[in-house]
């Protein structure tokens, strides 16, 4: 029997320009009869449904959400995905692999792992997706969700407010809207019956094709932009 401390718990999030993250909602889910749910779903098919998804809807929203059911699906069949994470890179407490990028997909798939830091105010400039692995033990983040209030017709100021934050962990599943600003703090793992890891952050995350004129650095304090 699991002690509830090692219990996990998927949810599947979703942000958006607004900086509201809440629970997806799979009701009506436009497209997603398109999608067989074969029992056999390997990477192949898994981006083969990907490329499906994007020639089927432009909407970002309606691709975070079947994007997320795609992405629980391969991860429930391919729990080994996991090991494929790199290890933390010592000098810059970070790694990541390439799993996926072709130079005229309209997508990218890694992983990626890191140890405790912070990263700047950002929006990705596409729709994408963050699974968490691992387990309880695994590291978390918190990340701070935030809303542009200016019309974003100045390319280097922009002022942006915090609006919510979330802890994400292993078993977690966000979708971002191209237009979803935040930043990170990866934390620890949490503390278990007095034991806590040093296990890193380990993520699987789908970016689609970013549009370099929409993603932004965001410094919240001098109400500065500027693209990455
Ligand atoms: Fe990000």
């Amino acid at each position: 029997m699991i002690s509830e401390e090692l219990k996990i718990i998927p949810r599947n999030l979703k942000v958006n320009r607004e900086g509201i993250c809440n629970q997806m909602d799979f009701n009506s889910c436009q497209y997603l009869q398109y999608f067989s749910s074969q029992k056999e779903y390997n990477f192949q098919s898994f981006i083969d449904d990907i490329n499906k998804l994007l020639e089927l809807t432009c909407d970002d929203l309606a691709r975070i959400r079947i994007a997320t059911i795609l992405t629980r699906r391969f991860l429930k069949n391919t729990p080994q995905v996991v090991d494929l994470c790199p290890p933390p890179d010592p000098e810059i407490c970070v790694a990541t692999k390439c799993l996926y990028k072709e130079s005229n997909s309209k997508f990218r798939v890694n992983v990626f792992s890191w140890l405790p830091q912070n990263s700047n105010v950002h929006c990705h400039g596409s729709w994408s997706i963050v699974a968490f692995l691992g387990d309880a033990t695994t590291g978390r983040e918190l990340n701070y969700f935030w809303r542009r209030e200016d019309d974003g017709s100045n390319p280097t100021q922009a002022v942006v407010k915090p609006v919510s934050k979330e802890i994400l962990e292993a078993g977690d599943i966000i979708g971002f809207t191209s237009d979803a600003i935040h930043n990170i703090k990866s934390l620890p793992p949490k503390n278990i019956n007095g034991y806590q890891s040093d296990k890193p952050t380990l993520m699987f995350n789908i970016f689609g094709e970013p549009n370099p004129a929409q993603q932004y650095l965001f410094n919240p304090f001098d109400h500065t932009c500027k693209n990455y």
